[in-house]
């Protein structure tokens, strides 16, 4: 490693999770949609647009303390499906796993159309298929694509 190794522009953690290979400009929606907005108390790195080989340039967040739970990797999933995801304990990686696009997501997005079941008080979980762009409601079949990030409740 040398002095000017872009790993090394953020410094290491000792426990928690790295989200690596985010795509350049994407760090800050996803800390948006993982609902860290600097008011709680987790400790949070942003490198934005630093030299990736695989990405030309990619975002990196490196959150202490917090292991992503498996809903938050799904969101990750729809908005950086490119992300590597690192979890760091005692300062070593522990886990490095890709992100992977699930076929369903549940609980996770909630559904714009007024008229959807999902916001009818009733007890139906909001319910989305993954598209190869987008998701759709399982119920009534809207379509979110780029607005994504808007509709999330995780
Ligand atoms: N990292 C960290 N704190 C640690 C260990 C690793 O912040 N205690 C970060 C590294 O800076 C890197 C990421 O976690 O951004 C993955 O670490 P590592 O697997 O050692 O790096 P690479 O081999 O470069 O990863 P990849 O092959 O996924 O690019
Ligand atoms: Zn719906």
């Amino acid at each position: 490693m040398t002095a000017d190794d872009p790993e090394l522009r953020v410094s290491k953690i000792e426990s928690g999770t790295v989200i690596d290979h985010i795509p350049g400009g994407l760090a800050l929606t996803v800390l948006g949609v993982l609902g860290i907005d600097g008011e709680g108390d987790a400790t949070v790195s942003v490198g934005m647009n630093v030299p990736s080989d695989r990405l030309g340039r990619k975002d990196i967040l490196k959150v202490e303390g917090h292991e992503l739970s498996q809903s938050e990797l799904d969101v990750l999933s729809l908005i950086a499906p490119e992300a590597t995801v690192n979890i760091i304990r005692g300062y070593e990686v522990a886990e490095k796993f890709r992100v992977e696009r699930p076929t369903e997501v549940v609980g996770v997005l909630a559904c714009p159309n007024p008229n959807c079941i999902t916001n009818a008080g009733e007890p139906a979980e909001a319910r989305f298929t993954v598209l190869d762009a987008g998701v759709r409601c399982t119920y009534c079949e809207t379509i979110l694509r780029e607005d994504i990030t808007d509709h999330v409740q995780v």
